[in-house]
């Protein structure tokens, strides 16, 4: 079975209904986010929490970006209602996969309680603990990893000053070979932290993957170029044969060097 089949298998099973994977363009300007994952009581269809999870797309870029790289850690910074966190369990079921979620609120717990309910059932490797990026990522990742992290995905704040101090706070606790995946990057208008963070360490590279439904973007260790070449450029697009189409209104889609500037 899928990712995507089974997570939805394994939420509805707990009693939960979800809302995701669906074509924006159909339902018109004010909801742009419906690609995006949102969690539902069954008994009064309630959202669980307002954090949204990554689209069924992003998934299947998780299942490719897997296939020939298996790390062993993986740290997750933001997991809502665990969707990420789960799918990255199932796809990599040999990692420890651990997330930290701020669970400002009493949905975001509920989130956390479903998550490690599901991943407990399932057999999966998998927690979430409660905790703020960047102050609580040390303490963290000693207690739960016995060696240093090599996979980091960020998407808890959504700032430019944000994804720079996750991205410094894992780098001290991750192995020379870790991998980045930051979330929302086109969508939030997150180049300046990413540069950012490529900036940081002569080492490292790494691109904006505009295939991805919210604007993903990957920073990896120059040395492991050869991995990642296949999946980098299958989820990036090619700005030559965007020439044709009316210039975008929105800025972040020109901004992510996708089209020229008007
Ligand atoms: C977009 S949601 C994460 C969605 C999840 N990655 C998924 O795709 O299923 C963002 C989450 O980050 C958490 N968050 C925001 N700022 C944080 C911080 N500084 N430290 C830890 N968690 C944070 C929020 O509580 C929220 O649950």
């Amino acid at each position: 079975m899928t990712t995507f089949v089974t997570l939805v298998e394994l939420y509805e099973r707990q009693g939960y209904y979800l809302r995701c994977g669906l074509n924006a363009e159909l339902f018109g300007e004010l909801n742009k986010g419906l690609s995006f994952a949102t969690l539902h009581r069954a008994e009064n269809l309630e959202l669980v929490c307002n954090g949204g999870g990554i689209s069924p797309l992003e998934i299947y870029f998780l299942e490719s970006l897997f296939t020939d790289y298996r790390p062993s850690r993986i740290f997750a910074i933001g997991n809502a209602f665990g969707w990420s966190t789960l799918a990255l369990s199932i796809i990599v079921p040999e990692a420890r996969t651990i997330c930290i979620d701020a669970c400002q609120d009493a949905g975001y717990e509920e989130g956390r309680r479903i998550t490690n309910l599901i991943a407990l059932k399932e057999g999966l490797n998998a927690s979430v603990v409660k905790g703020i990026s960047p102050t609580d990522v040390e303490t963290i990742i000693k207690a739960e990893f016995n060696a240093p992290i090599d996979f980091a995905f960020i998407d808890g704040w959504h700032t430019n000053e944000q994804i720079l101090a996750d991205f410094l706070a894992c780098r001290r606790l991750a192995s020379p070979d870790c991998v980045y995946l930051f979330h929302d990057v086109v969508n939030m208008e997150l180049f300046d932290g990413f540069d950012a963070v490529l900036a940081h360490d002569g080492n490292i590279t790494g691109k904006v993957l505009m295939r991805t439904t919210s604007g993903m973007a990957i920073a990896f260790p120059t040395a492991m170029t050869e991995i990642f070449e296949k999946v980098v450029t299958a989820f990036s697009q090619d700005n030559k044969l965007l020439a044709d189409l009316p210039q975008p209104q929105a800025p972040h889609v020109r901004k992510a060097g996708l089209m020229a500037e008007n």
